[in-house]
């Protein structure tokens, strides 16, 4: 597949402008969005690159195969996929960034795949890391301390809807490193579904309730709901961001009576099992891909392999 950038309104002007939203200059945001129109690569000295299109090396899974058409044609919904991640993972990276670059475009959407850390400490890291940014433009960096692996989920939901306040997307999703999601699969679900007050993914069933929450492989908010998070001071005042984070959301969104257009979509959102042998040909994400072994029996059970020598 062609690496495309994404289309859609505001993309052009994407460079400067979040890093003037950063309240006080004490959100230390480092946030990375790649630029249509300028091939060259910049750095206004404030913690944002800018890239040019069309240099390869960061992908948006984007809509269309003709982008003069796409540009006109405003996306049915867009979607933006945080992959959380760890600096010391690059090789993971690398993986999951094929992994979403070879894929088929999802049809009428913008989809925009970005990896999001914490502030580093470690100068080595955050060195590695800002060369990362600067090659792939994919690179989110939230206001919270990498290792603590306790509250980073809150820190990217409520996050979100300030950083892209010019650009917001439909919906947000929270995915891991060991997940590997397939966009036209869960942009297809995504299309007939309402746009507000969403909450979709795998559902973790207790007692009787069989979703009251997604599992962390994962999920998918549309953008009133992450608004709302981030809004929500109870979440906070509660101290319920330290946790297992993925389940602290279900509580959030009952709490609140958030989330009411839930959705399910087990079996398609699977662990890989220990032999490797339940892969489904319908699948929307599949996770446990915790080595190079697993990637590459993923690879080639959904072809991204086939045909090469
Ligand atoms: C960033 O995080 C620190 C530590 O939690 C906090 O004191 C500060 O207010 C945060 N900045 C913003 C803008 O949220
Ligand atoms: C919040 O929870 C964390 C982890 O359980 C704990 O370390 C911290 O002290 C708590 N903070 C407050 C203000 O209760
Ligand atoms: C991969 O290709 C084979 C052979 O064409 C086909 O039978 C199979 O359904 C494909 N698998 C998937 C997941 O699309």
């Amino acid at each position: 597949m062609k690496t495309t950038s994404s289309h859609g309104f505001a993309t052009a002007s994407l460079c400067t402008p979040f890093v003037l939203l950063v309240p006080l200059g004490l959100f230390a945001v480092l946030l990375v969005l790649p630029s249509l129109g300028s091939s060259h690569v910049r750095s206004d000295g404030l913690g944002v690159f800018c890239r040019g299109a069309g240099a390869d090396g960061y992908y948006s899974v984007a809509s269309g195969a003709d982008e003069e058409v796409a540009a006109e044609t405003p996306p049915e919904f867009s979607l933006l996929v945080g992959v959380l991640t760890m600096p010391k993972r690059r090789e993971r990276r690398d993986i999951v960034r094929m992994a979403y670059a070879l894929q088929p475009p999802a049809t009428g959407t913008r989809v925009d795949v970005r990896f999001v850390f914490c502030r580093m400490d470690d100068p080595v890291d955050a060195a590695l890391v800002a060369l990362e940014a600067r090659q792939h433009g994919d690179v989110v960096v939230l206001n919270c301390t990498e290792n603590m692996n306790d509250g980073k989920t809150y820190e990217y939901l409520s996050s979100v809807p300030r950083l892209f306040t010019l650009d917001s997307y439909d919906y947000v999703m929270k995915t891991d490193d060991d997940t590997y999601l397939r966009v036209a699969a869960l942009a297809e679900e995504l299309r007939g579904k309402p746009r507000d007050d969403v909450y979709l993914g795998h559902g973790f069933a207790v007692g009787d309730d069989p979703m009251p929450f997604m599992h962390g492989m994962g999920y998918v908010v549309s953008w009133d709901v992450a608004e709302w998070v981030s809004t929500n001071q109870e979440i906070l005042r509660h101290n319920d961001t330290h946790g297992p984070e993925d389940l602290l959301v279900g509580k959030w969104l009952n709490i609140g009576g958030r989330g009411k257009n839930r959705y399910n979509l087990k079996p398609r959102m699977y662990d890989l099992n220990w032999d490797m042998d339940n892969f489904r040909p319908d699948t929307i994400a599949v996770h446990m891909l915790k080595d190079n072994r697993r990637w590459a029996a993923a690879f080639r059970y959904f072809n991204v392999t086939a045909g090469i020598e």
